[in-house]
């Protein structure tokens, strides 16, 4: 979510004059877009924008983005008192605005009115920007003189606005990302998004459309509909027809002609529809892959968590998708060592994990974030046993994972290739199924990024498959019996 929020950031301002550059050196605004989902992830930040205080004697400007600047506001400057911006990510539709604020009072003498911003601004990565013309970073109105400016973009969670542009700057030039509804309304009792990225609002699927419309025709063939919880998704406008749901967005951007895969995350499973699985049955381009978060497997503590879903819902779900004609991936994210998680509480997770047969899990220590209700919660687990599970549990993964990949071994399955991967002779490709499987290619072909072509899947390990690129005849498509 928030590389794509610096893509769209990045686009933005370069529509707006500024230039990336490409290194910390050239620049004369460094954005830094943070996320505080886990971890202490604010000591991170200020660890990270100590080391840029040096540079602030070369006239460099420093700006917080995102999730920490959201939560730490204003207590930013007091920290780092180099940093003259701080904007939330509800607020990013405003950042031109504010930039322009922040040169105009760079430049500004007593009585002068600010001028708005020059035509000659750069920007850089999505940590750093500048505005300056060609070379120059010396000329910007990004001077010292303005170590004291402070422009603060806070969000209201009650905001309706989503940040939608059509100048998103894209790094992959073959799949790309599409924000189809920002914000989350479900508060999960460990979870900081609510409380940073404002309340739940949605895009309308006409301007989807016309932006996944408007990527084909750049040549893009895979996208991804980003959402914290793209089940949740509400058309606002019905523009004189049904308005969309979920799943029938899903299938209209699966039939954009030229898009060849669709992928979607993040689900909630209280808000899973069948007809999601139904359009994946459909629709040939939405890929074979559902990930969707359990958190735990034990009921009591989904309740503990305000998961809104039971063990069993959860599991009914999972049914839907072995059900589908296809043979979609399902992957998954867990917690551990949530406040009062017992021994037998995460032995049904480690149960949970056989029975659906997951593809891949991404497990997480629980980590205690500011504002959230499991602060309150008592009988908090040590980190030594967080540890201890986290470790139980990735090792069982691994292990129920190499037969699942070895299931794929004399198949032949299309990848989109992504890279290639010199000192081992290899392409590196991705599956429908979101796998990654490393190829060699017949003596004088030379597969080109974002491609697609057949593999026959020669070996596996447990979190990749290995192949061999098939000429395009040779290949009959066969699907793994999993
Ligand atoms: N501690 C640990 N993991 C968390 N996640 C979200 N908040 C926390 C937290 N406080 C995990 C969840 C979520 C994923 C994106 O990050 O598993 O699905
Ligand atoms: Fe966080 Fe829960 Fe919303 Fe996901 S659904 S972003 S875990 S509050």
């Amino acid at each position: 979510m928030n590389v794509h929020d610096s893509e769209k950031v990045v686009g933005t301002l370069m529509q707006e004059g500024y230039r990336q550059v490409e290194t910390v050196d050239q620049a004369d605004l460094i954005l830094y877009n943070t996320c505080s989902i886990r971890d202490k992830a604010e000591q991170k930040v200020f660890h990270r924008l100590a080391d840029y205080k040096k540079l602030q004697a070369q006239g460099k400007k420093f700006g917080v983005l995102g999730c920490v600047a959201q939560q730490e506001g204003a207590k930013i400057f007091e920290r780092a008192p180099h940093v003259s911006l701080v904007c939330g990510s509800a607020s990013y539709r405003k950042l031109p605005e504010m930039l322009t604020q922040l040169e105009g009072a760079s430049r500004a003498v007593p009585g002068e009115i600010p001028p708005p911003a020059g035509e000659n601004a750069g920007v850089r990565d999505d940590a750093f920007l500048n505005r300056g013309g060609a070379e120059s970073t010396r000329d910007s109105g990004l001077t010292t003189r303005d170590s004291l400016v402070r422009i603060t973009g806070l969000d209201d969670r009650q905001t309706d606005e989503c940040f939608e542009t059509e100048f998103t700057a894209r790094t992959n030039p073959h799949r790309g990302y599409i924000t189809i509804i920002e914000g989350c309304d479900k508060f999960c009792a460990y979870c900081i998004v609510p409380f940073t990225r404002g309340k739940e609002r949605s895009r309308t699927s006409d301007s989807v459309l016309a932006e996944a419309r408007q990527m084909a025709a750049l040549g893009y063939t895979e996208i991804q509909l980003l959402g914290q919880n793209v089940n949740s998704y509400q058309d606002p406008t019905s523009n004189g027809r049904k308005k969309r749901s979920f799943a029938e967005l899903l299938a209209a951007v699966g039939e954009v002609p030229g898009i060849k895969r669709v992928r979607f995350t993040t689900s909630h499973p209280r808000d899973f529809g069948r007809d999601i699985v139904e359009a994946i049955d459909a629709v040939p381009a939405l890929c074979d892959h559902v990930h969707l978060p359990v958190q735990s497997g034990s009921t009591r503590v989904l309740d503990a968590m305000q998961r809104l879903y039971t063990r069993e819902q959860y599991m009914e779900r999972i049914a839907w998708i072995k059900a589908a004609k296809r043979d979609i991936a399902i992957t998954t994210d867990v917690i551990v060592g949530f406040p009062g998680e017992t021994e037998s509480d995460f032995a049904e997770t480690l149960d949970l994990l056989e029975e659906v047969g997951y593809d891949g899990v991404f497990s997480f220590k629980y980590s205690p974030r500011p504002n959230t209700p499991a602060l309150n919660l008592e009988d908090a687990i040590p980190d030594q046993e967080k540890a201890r599970r986290l470790e139980v549990l990735m090792a069982k993964q691994r292990d129920l994972q190499i037969p699942r990949n070895r299931n794929y071994v004399g198949s032949i399955v299309e990848v989109m290739v992504e890279g290639h991967n010199q000192a081992r002779g290899q392409w590196i490709g991705r599956t429908s199924q979101n796998k990654t499987l490393n190829f060699t290619a017949p003596a004088g072909k030379s597969p080109q990024s974002g491609s697609y072509v057949p593999v026959l899947v020669t070996a596996s390990f447990p979190n990749s498959l290995v192949g061999e690129m098939m000429s395009q005849d040779e290949s009959t498509a066969k699907t793994p019996d999993v």
